[in-house]
């Protein structure tokens, strides 16, 4: 019996060895963590099961049978975070890189399976030269394997990516699919071919941070969601933001116990400029409204004209959508308008209300937008709002013009809630902009025309640039005091808890992709 006990303790040491201390060595070296310390960060302690431990890769070719390592670069299991069962895979970059082989995939699919019985998420900790060469397709499919499952648990389980290392070719499918992608500042890169064949194929000199380096895919092609500067922070933003979401597409966010206080927050009271073409912060605005630090922020250097993220109201989870009146004015684009029409699918997925601040001029002109497709982008967001049964609240704050007043929540398009503060402008353009077109002839015949364009501009400001023509008509529910927003939002989604909302029978929609 105890040499029984011994063989399995043997064999779990090498396990727990991976490809060697040498290349754990070199792995600390790059300032990264190994698979299992990963883990080890990432869950509460002593909660991580392990499967699979003993797998081992079935090649032959090229050698392979001499050099087996047992797990075969992918650490799996499940554990709780925050109390709260997840389940998880580490590529184990000191075997074989973290290269993917079929059994490898086998690893992670099982526990993506279990996930989706069970209704809990997965976390991928992705560190991995890509597909295992010496497998070929068999690698490959290993891939496809993945992808399905990626594709048939989202909607239904969330699904979360780091990336902690190397992550290219076919690999960066996977992560590309799931909810959220976060990416280590530094050690991390993601990229469909690197730098060599890109200098082969374009001729371009890149290098890898350039090509597809958390900065990169943070700033210009908003492939990661969120960046951190290191390991062990981007494990504790992963935590943190499963925090804030629900188990699976049929239960709610867990809420944190929460004491109603005085909810009346007098700094936002002035913090609209008097000049209508001043900017102002909305990260100041959503700070005002939402439970003391606790907005997470999604694509924070991407799009910066919407800000999206997660928050807290009242100890509870809702998503946030607001245009930022401190780049380009806060307007649409083709950027801003997919970055928060993927966030509103996501909330609408997992049950988390939606918050929409509205301060918007219009759509952003000019060729580059029109050629890169903001009509279909455009519509995106419109769709994604449209379409989103969660409880949905609208304010306000200043400027809601033009067909963007539609996209962003408005009551039209099925908005529950529609607030706007005094300071709001609810119209088809500036007043200056309307002037210029309906009293042109007007303006042209006088004997002086700025005059009579600045009374005219006066005249259409008067009549428009206020919340009171919408207000009339029932397109805005209430016209409220800053400081009191808070305080009616609380209301507001409380009121909302029970919504139960209908779409027609389809099979799914045709969103403009
Ligand atoms: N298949 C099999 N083994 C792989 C591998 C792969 N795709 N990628 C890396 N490895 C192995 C290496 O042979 C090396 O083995 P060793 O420890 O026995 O020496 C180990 O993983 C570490 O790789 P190394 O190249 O030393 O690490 P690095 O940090 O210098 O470079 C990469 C990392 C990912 C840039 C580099 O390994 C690479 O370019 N890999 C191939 C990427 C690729 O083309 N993948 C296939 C397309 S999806």
């Amino acid at each position: 019996m105890n040499s029984k006990i011994e063989e399995l303790n043997e064999r779990l040491a090498k396990a727990y060895l991976g490809g060697g201390q040498a290349r754990i060595d070199k792995q600390h070296k790059k300032n990264k963590l190994t698979a299992r310390e990963r883990i080890h960060y990432l869950l509460d302690d002593n909660s991580f099961e392990e499967t699979g431990i003993l797998v081992t890769h079935r090649t032959t070719d090229f050698g392979m049978d001499k050099e087996k390592y047992y797990g075969d670069g992918v650490v799996t299991g499940y554990g709780t975070i925050d109390g709260r069962l997840v389940y998880v895979y580490a590529q184990d970059f000191t075997v074989f890189g973290g290269a993917l082989s079929e059994t490898h995939a086998e690893k992670i699919c099982k526990v993506m399976d279990l996930a989706m019985k069970v209704g809990a998420p997965v976390i991928g900790l992705n560190d991995s030269g890509g597909a295992r060469i010496q497998e070929g397709v068999r690698s490959l499919g290993g891939y496809a394997d993945i992808f399905y499952r990626n594709v048939m648990a989202s909607g239904v389980i969330p699904q979360l990516s780091a990336i902690m290392g190397p992550c290219a070719g076919g690999a960066v499918y996977s992560p590309a699919m799931t909810d959220f992608t976060m990416m280590v500042e530094g050690t991390s890169y993601m990229f469909v071919t690197g730098p060599n064949v890109v200098k082969t194929v374009t001729n371009e000199e890149v290098t890898s941070e350039e090509l597809g380096g958390a900065s990169t895919h943070s700033q210009k092609s908003g492939v990661a969601h969120v960046t951190s500067a290191n390991d062990v922070q981007c494990l504790a933003d992963l935590k943190r933001l499963l925090s804030y979401l629900p188990q699976n597409n049929k239960e709610k966010p867990v809420a944190i116990p929460y004491e109603t206080g005085d909810e009346i927050r007098m700094q936002l009271a002035n913090i609209i400029p008097d000049s209508t073409t001043t900017p102002y912060s909305m990260h100041n605005v959503i700070k005002g409204i939402i439970d003391e630090d606790s907005f997470f922020e999604i694509h924070k250097d991407y799009a910066e004209n919407i800000v999206v993220g997660f928050a807290r109201l009242g100890g509870k989870s809702i998503g946030i959508v607001a245009n930022n009146p401190m780049f380009l004015a806060g307007v649409l684009d083709v950027d801003s308008s997919k970055k928060a029409a993927r966030f509103t699918r996501f909330c609408d997925c997992f049950n988390i209300p939606l918050l929409v601040l509205v301060d918007v001029p219009g759509f952003l002109p000019g060729t580059d937008q029109e050629w890169n497709g903001i009509i279909m982008h455009g519509a995106k967001l419109l769709y994604a709002l449209s379409e989103a049964t969660v409880p949905r609240v609208t304010v306000i704050t200043r400027k809601a013009y033009g067909g963007a007043y539609d996209v962003m929540n408005s009551k039209h398009i099925g908005a529950d809630m529609n607030f706007a503060w005094p300071t709001a402008e609810i119209a088809v353009m500036g007043a200056k902009g309307a002037s210029e077109i309906i009293f042109r002839k007007e303006i042209k015949e006088a004997a002086d025309p700025e005059k009579k364009l600045a009374e005219k501009e006066k005249e259409y400001a008067e009549k428009f640039a206020n919340p009171y023509r919408a207000a009339e008509r029932g397109f805005i529910d209430e016209v409220i005091l800053p400081e009191n927003t808070r305080r009616k939002l609380m209301k507001a989604f409380s009121m909302l808890e029970g919504k139960k909302a209908k779409i027609p029978k389809k099979k799914h929609g045709n969103i403009p992709l």
